[in-house]
C-alpha cells in the first residue's frame, strides 16, 4: 500500500519543476490527484500520464481567491475530500537591484506568490476542519517558500518578501489548526534545476556572454554544496513533510539548501 493511498493531493503549478515530479511521487504512492496551474493545454497533456479516474484537472491564475475555492470544490466533487495541498505555483521577480523594480512587477510577484498562498489556505482549512469533525482525519499542507523566504536575497527582494510572508502564514495558520488535525509546513529549497531557474541562468548568460558553466557557478557560490538542488531531491522533502506517517511535524520551514542557511 502506497504512503498517499486513496487520499486526494492538490497541487498547484502542477505542470513545473517541481510540481510534475512531486504529483508522479503522490500518484505512485496512491494519491487521486487535482493538479492546477495556468494554461489548460499542458494541463491536460500532463494529466493524460495519469489514469482518468485518479487526476482531475483545473486551469487558473492563483492570484485569483476564486480559483482557490473552486480548486477545493473540486477535489471534493471527485474524490469526497481533500486529504493533501501543495501550494507550489509561484513565480520570481527578474533579478535586479530593489530601487529597479517597478512597483507592479512587485505587485505582481507578491499577489501571486503571497496572496495566492493566502487564498488557498483560507479555503483549504475550513474544509479540511470540517472533515476532521465528522470523521477525525484532517489534512495536510504544504506551502512552497523557498530559502529566500528565511533569509536575505539579493537580486530578487520583493520574491523574497512574499516568501518570508509565506512563511508567516505557515506558522500562524499551523498554530491555529494544530489540534484541529490540520498540519501545515513551509518548504525552503534553494536554487533548482526547474525551468524556473534554467529561465533565470539563460537570461544572464545572453546578458553576460558567460557559458551556462561560469552562470551555475556564480548563482551557487553562495551554497555550501556549490551545486543546484535537483528536482528529485526538494521533492524527497515535500514529500516527508506531506506524509499523513510525520503527525507531530507542523509549523516548520523545511530547509533543503545544500547546508546555505546552516551558515
Ligand atoms: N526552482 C527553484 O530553485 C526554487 C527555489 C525555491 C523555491 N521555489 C518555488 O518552487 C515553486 C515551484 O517552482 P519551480 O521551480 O518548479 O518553477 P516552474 O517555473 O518550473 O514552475 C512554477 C509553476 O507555477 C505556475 N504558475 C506561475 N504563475 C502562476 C499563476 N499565477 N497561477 C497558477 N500557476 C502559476 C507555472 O505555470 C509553473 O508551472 C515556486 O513557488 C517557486 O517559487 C523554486
Amino acid at each position: 500500500m502506497g504512503m498517499f493511498e486513496s487520499l486526494t493531493v492538490l497541487l498547484t503549478g502542477a505542470t513545473g519543476g517541481f510540481g510534475k515530479e512531486a504529483a508522479r511521487r503522490f500518484y505512485a504512492e496512491g494519491a487521486n490527484l487535482v493538479l492546477s496551474d495556468l494554461r489548460d493545454e499542458p494541463l491536460k497533456a500532463f494529466a493524460g500520464e495519469f489514469d482518468s479516474a485518479r487526476v482531475a484537472t483545473l486551469a487558473g491564475s492563483v492570484d485569483q481567491e476564486s480559483v482557490a475555492a473552486d480548486q477545493v470544490a473540486l477535489a471534493v466533487e471527485r474524490f469526497g475530500r481533500l486529504d493533501v495541498a501543495i501550494n507550489n505555483a509561484g513565480v520570481a521577480n527578474a533579478m535586479k537591484k530593489l530601487p529597479e523594480i517597478s512597483a507592479e512587477e512587485a505587485r505582481h510577484v507578491i499577489d501571486i506568490d503571497l496572496m495566492g498562498v493566502f487564498y488557498a489556505l483560507k479555503h483549504q482549512l475550513p474544509v479540511m476542519e470540517k472533515q476532521f469533525r465528522e470523521t477525525g482525519r484532517g489534512g495536510s499542507i504544504v506551502n512552497v517558500a523557498s530559502a529566500a523566504g528565511v533569509s536575505g536575497a539579493p537580486g530578487i527582494s520583493v520574491y523574497a518578501a512574499a516568501k518570508h510572508g509565506v512563511v508567516g502564514l505557515t506558522k500562524a495558520a499551523a498554530l491555529e489548526y494544530v489540534r484541529r488535525g490540520i498540519r501545515v509546513n513551509a518548504l525552503c529549497p534553494a536554487f533548482s534545476r526547474t525551468p524556473m531557474v534554467m529561465t533565470m541562468l539563460e537570461r544572464d548568460m545572453a546578458a553576460t556572454g558567460a557559458s551556462m558553466a561560469e552562470v551555475e557557478a556564480n548563482l551557487t557560490r553562495g551554497i555550501p554544496a556549490r551545486r543546484l538542488g535537483e528536482v528529485s531531491e526538494i521533492v524527497e522533502a515535500l514529500i516527508f513533510a506531506a506524509s499523513p506517517a510525520n503527525g507531530f511535524y507542523t509549523g516548520q520551514t523545511v530547509q533543503v539548501d545544500g547546508g546555505m542557511t546552516a551558515i
